[in-house]
């Protein structure tokens, strides 16, 4: 099975951390370096275990669903319908699902808007928090990721709640508020050079309602948006200019939550 990459701030200095541990033990560097060294290491790589080990255990379908996604070939094709990039990676996973599917619970979120859904691991763990009479509307440019979650949605009876859009994200949010409709929660997780784009649009458009939550991934970006911006890839750039523009909009409430590669959670306040 597919051995995942380091993506979030936190594991990508676990690695580094490890990685000079290693040098270390070759080199000629005395006990007191070498001890420091290793508290900042089992620090750094302790968290994420940790977490996973105390939140509730993840749901049967969703291991199921990450075995299967981690197992599948995302790479690249010509394709013109399929989206370039796509990797396992990408699957939010155990602790973020339980955060957003508890969020959905507490929040009593009823209808949800989902921009980027791969292969349904957040759709499905939202749906697994909304009552009987909830939905999704799911947005997903990759034909093949919109399969795949479908197929996902359908093994787990949870097709009636989830009503996926293939296409475009911005065409898809368009054609929602030209027919007037209004969600309670927007998970935001796609094409990071449109998130303004999709707050300003949900904002302007009242597909989210006033008291409504934005919740919004990928916001610390591998810990580009605070390095040098010499550091910083085209998503970086795009992460770091989106979180200034929220933080300057002022129809919402925010937070950055240092959750896997950072969350930001944003009410509608007008
Ligand atoms: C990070 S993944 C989503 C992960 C998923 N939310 C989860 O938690 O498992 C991003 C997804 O956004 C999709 N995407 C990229 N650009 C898009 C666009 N313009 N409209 C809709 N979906 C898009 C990609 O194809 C990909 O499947």
């Amino acid at each position: 099975m597919h051995q995942l990459r380091a993506v979030t701030p936190l594991s990508i200095l676990a690695k580094k951390l490890d990685c000079l541990a290693i040098d270390c033990e070759r080199g000629n560097f005395d006990v007191q370096f070498r001890n420091e060294l290793e508290t900042c290491r089992n620090l750094a790589s302790g968290l994420d275990p940790y977490l996973e080990m105390l939140s509730t255990p993840e749901d049967p379908c969703l291991k199921r669903l990450s075995v299967e996604t981690k197992k599948f070939d995302w790479s690249d094709s010509d394709d013109p319908a399929l989206v370039r990039g796509l990797e396992a990676e990408m699957l939010s996973g155990h602790v973020e699902g339980q955060f957003l599917k508890m969020l959905v619970e507490v929040s009593g979120a009823k209808k949800i808007l989902e921009v980027g859904v791969f292969s349904g691991y957040s759709a499905v763990a939202m749906a697994k928090g909304l009552p009987e009479d909830g939905k999704i509307v799911a947005c997903e440019l990759d034909a093949r990721a919109a399969r795949f979650a479908k197929e996902q949605f359908l093994k787990n009876a949870l097709d009636n709640k989830v009503d996926l859009r293939v296409g475009p994200a911005i065409k898809t949010l368009r054609e929602l508020a030209e027919h007037g409709m209004k969600f309670d929660l927007m998970f935001v997780d796609a094409d990071k050079q449109n998130y303004e784009n999709y707050v300003k649009l949900a904002l302007d458009e009242n597909l989210l309602s006033i008291g409504g939550i934005f919740v919004i991934d990928n916001t610390l970006l591998q810990g580009e948006v605070y390095l040098e911006e010499g550091e910083k890839s085209t998503p970086g750039k795009a992460i770091s200019s989106f979180n200034k523009y929220l933080a300057r909009e002022n129809r919402v409430e925010q937070v950055i939550i240092p959750l896997r590669d950072g969350v930001t959670f944003a009410k509608r306040t007008t």
